[in-house]
């Protein structure tokens, strides 16, 4: 099973950017952690990362093409706003989860919005990197 896990703007800092929020970890230590705790040898992880809502949203497009079942995405702070990454979610019709590293609930006004909840089967928050290994296994069992 192709899965694709996007991650969003200023999530390649991660380790280093206010890591009393986000953790000490960095992204390439998150995806070798996810990568060695799934539970079947028949997911094949595709990761992207971008700081442009235009490269997401291509490679959402992308994800049509290339027949991916299932995507995982932090949008990072676009979750907030960005109506395009939305609709570009909707448009692949492809099981999605929305997963934060931090608990978008309990921060600041603005991150409780998140414009793509919706549009994905799931949302997933404040549980760090181990939010992402939950979102693979549900698609995973999906
Ligand atoms: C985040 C939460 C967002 O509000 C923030 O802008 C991020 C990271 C998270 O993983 O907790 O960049 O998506």
């Amino acid at each position: 099973m192709k899965l694709l896990i996007i991650n969003g703007p200023n999530l390649n800092l991660i380790g280093r950017r206010e890591v009393d929020v986000y953790g000490k970890e960095n992204l390439d230590q998150i995806i070798n952690w996810v990568s060695d705790n799934i539970k079947s040898s028949k997911v094949d992880l595709i990761w992207f990362q971008s700081n442009s809502e235009g490269k997401i949203i291509d490679k959402l497009h992308w994800a049509i093409e290339k027949k991916i079942e299932g995507v995982v995405i932090n949008p990072g702070a676009y979750t907030h706003y960005s109506y395009a990454i939305r609709d570009a979610i909707s448009s692949t019709e492809i099981p999605t989860i929305e997963v934060h590293l931090s608990n978008i609930d309990k921060r600041e006004n603005f991150r409780r919005v998140s414009v793509i909840k919706e549009v994905c089967i799931e949302q997933i928050m404040g549980k760090g990197k181990e939010g992402y290994l939950e979102a693979i296994n549900i698609l995973f069992e999906n």
